[in-house]
């Protein structure tokens, strides 16, 4: 019998402080138009004092309450960061200590595409019958490694957490999923420290990014409806990753789904990295678009470049 990993709850968090458009074209020479238009963006929340756990407690014991369990029935916590709170101990075993669970917890980097390479984990965990309720969490404050007199990074990113509570199923759940990565791309998109310097802040190449991002998630979606036997018209939402509107209709026109079918946050927090899928994710839940048993295609690139795509039934 198939031993499927299911998301039972989800949940998610922004920091209140917000940083519109308006506001950084009053520091940076950039305008609400142009960010909107190349981007889609209008918003990103900022954390002043909060750290990645304290997004990543308050989306997790969301996530909890939603899938009806207690924190103390967690077998395994992983949590997908690129800004963790210390270089030790791990962001995700202060998150345990948080919410009051015992289980091993672990952080994952995979920046952009930290969450479906964390779940497509969890999933293994679960199949093997070696975890039943596992929490996977992407949690990010951008705003610490962006530099914001820079303006082709500042407009992008913002901080936020999401989360989602797995537990093992007969029914359904994770259906596939496939893990990328090509490291010949780092100068494309890295932080500049290597812990010699003290900090450093996300440096790009806007254009490059782009171009590689549509033509690795266009063609990465498009495989993984033909290897999970799904026709577009099957497929119910798209929930990608939110870096670029259009990034994100430049995949969806490659896998001939309409835009009303995807599930785009962006505009209100920017880019989160590993935070975006989960928050876009508990969004159309909660506002009743998602719905049990629908079938759903996350997908999602980042520095490395790693990037990843998770069908699943909900
Ligand atoms: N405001 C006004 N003008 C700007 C700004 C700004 N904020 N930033 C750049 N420009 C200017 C540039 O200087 C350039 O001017 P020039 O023509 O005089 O030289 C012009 O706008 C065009 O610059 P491009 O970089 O070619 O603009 P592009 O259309 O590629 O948009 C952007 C830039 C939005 C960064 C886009 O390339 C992008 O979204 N790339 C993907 C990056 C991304 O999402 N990275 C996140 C991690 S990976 C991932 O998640 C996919």
């Amino acid at each position: 019998m198939n031993r499927f990993a299911r998301i039972i709850g989800t949940g998610s968090y922004l920091p209140p402080t917000i940083i519109t458009n308006q506001d950084l074209s009053q520091t940076i020479d950039t305008t609400d138009e142009w960010i909107t238009t190349r981007t889609g963006i209008k918003q990103r929340h900022r954390v002043t004092t909060e750290s990645t756990c304290d997004l990543a407690k308050i989306a997790s014991n969301n996530a909890l309450e939603m899938a009806g369990i207690d924190a103390s029935e967690l077998d395994l916590i992983i949590l997908a960061t690129t800004t963790p709170d210390k270089i030790f101990p791990a962001t995700a075993t202060m998150l345990q200590q948080a919410i009051g669970a015992s289980c091993p917890a672990f952080d994952l980097q995979s920046v952009c595409a930290g969450f479906i390479f964390a779940l497509t984990t969890a999933e293994q965990y679960i199949k093997t019958g070696a975890a039943n309720k596992v929490l996977v969490v992407g949690s990010e404050t951008l705003s610490r490694i962006v530099d914001w007199s820079d303006r082709s990074t500042a407009i992008l990113f913002g901080d936020g957490a999401g989360a989602v509570v797995l537990s093992g199923s007969e029914e359904t759940g994770i259906l596939h999923s496939k893990l990328l990565s090509d490291g010949s791309y780092l100068s494309s998109l890295h932080v500049s420290n290597n812990f010699i310097n003290e900090s450093g802040f996300i440096k790009m190449t806007g254009n490059e990014v782009f171009k590689i991002a549509v033509s690795r998630l266009s063609l990465l979606a498009e495989q993984t409806l033909i290897d999970a036997g799904i026709t577009t018209d099957e497929l119910d939402w798209m929930v990608p990753h939110q870096a670029n509107i259009r990034i994100i209709s430049a995949v969806a026109k490659r896998i001939k789904t309409p835009m009303s079918k995807v599930i785009v946050t962006l505009e209100n927090h920017g880019n989160t990295s590993a935070a975006s899928i989960p928050l876009a994710l508990d969004t159309a839940v909660r506002d009743g678009r998602i719905k049990k048993g629908d079938k759903l295609l996350m997908e999602g690139i980042g520095g490395g470049f790693s990037w990843g795509s998770i069908l699943v039934q909900f």
